[in-house]
């Protein structure tokens, strides 16, 4: 199955609908987070999106657990936090020796010897923890540690997060192949960086597609307009809102979080709802 047709990530082809697995975050036994990806696998997902700073390795260990030894399944993993106790669970590690530090932990914890892709977490702007001190860190420096770690070959690929357009355009040179950064219905605000993914065909993968997990946030399943196209294709409102993120680029995929076997599967059908002119034209309004 090949939920939403495929696009290049890097040098993968995967297919559109990806997994995001923050939400697999929560400490203490497994309460399903194994079946939920390997769920995810049996539907055709191949591509999951994970980082270190989820749950101090956590989520790491439970994607091992589900998914090694990872036979087509591309790993997207990040840099520019680490985990650490307290209310807050991670905390920002964007010097270019904790960008290292963090691949490694990230190897270790996954059982591999190469990350397939790496995303660099930039920390300039809300929403997450805000640099300060010796966290600002020049964009150059940290992209010169990941080249390193490229051509070691410990990392196969680079892409960015939380990047504005005038850094993606900055980093264009080291050869960029993703970019993740907030972006559904209820936050447009990246659409410049958009534009600018697309004119390069950079895979435009964007966290809280759906909206978020946090409270307080707008669920994209909330919206009105979503409603009345779902209601009118006979699809789920969530199924909408990632098939509206899936067609404002052909490089555009989807990386949803869900705890729910039954919401995963949901959001694997999105691959398959065609959203009409009138449609696009609604939730745009
Ligand atoms: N680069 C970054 O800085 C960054 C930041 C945050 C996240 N990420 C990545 O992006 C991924 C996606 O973001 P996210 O998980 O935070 O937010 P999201 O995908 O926008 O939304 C997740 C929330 O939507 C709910 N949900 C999922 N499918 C649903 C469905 N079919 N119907 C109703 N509710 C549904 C989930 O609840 P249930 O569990 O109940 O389904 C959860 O509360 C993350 O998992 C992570 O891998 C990256």
């Amino acid at each position: 199955m090949r939920p939403g047709g495929t696009a290049k990530l890097g040098e993968h082809e995967v297919v559109r609908v990806g997994y995001g697995a923050m939400q697999l975050r929560e400490a203490g036994p497994d309460d399903g987070s194994v079946a939920v990806l390997r769920r995810a696998r049996e539907l055709g997902v191949d591509h999951v999106d994970t980082a270190e700073f989820y749950g101090d390795g956590v989520v790491n260990r439970r994607i091992r657990a589900a998914l090694a030894p990872y036979d087509d399944v591309v790993i997207v993993t990040k840099v520019g936090a680490e985990p650490t106790t307290g209310e807050i669970d991670l905390r920002l590690a964007q010097r270019p020796e904790q960008l290292r530090a963090q691949v490694e932990a990230n190897l270790r914890s996954l059982g591999v010897e190469r990350l397939d892709v790496v995303n660099l977490r930039r920390a300039d702007a809300p929403p997450g923890l805000l640099a300060e001190g010796d966290q600002v860190v020049d964009l150059d420096d940290q992209l010169a540690a990941l080249t390193a770690l490229r051509d070691e070959g410990t990392i196969g690929a680079i892409g960015l997060s939380h990047v504005s357009a005038e850094q993606l355009r900055r980093a264009l040179p080291v050869g960029v192949v993703c970019v993740q950064n907030a972006y559904s219905l209820v936050d447009r605000s990246s659409e410049p960086v958009l534009d600018l993914c697309r004119e390069r065909g950079i895979a435009w993968v964007p966290y809280f597609p759906l909206g978020s997990a946090f409270p307080g946030q707008t669920h994209v399943t909330t919206l009105p307009t979503v409603q009345q196209v779902a209601a009118r294709l006979g699809a789920t409102p969530s199924q909408v809102g990632l098939a509206w993120v899936l067609a404002r680029s052909p490089e555009a995929m989807v990386i949803p979080g869900t705890r729910s076997v039954a919401h995963l599967e949901e959001n694997v059908a999105a691959g398959s709802v065609s959203l009409t002119a009138e449609d696009l034209a609604t939730l745009d309004a």
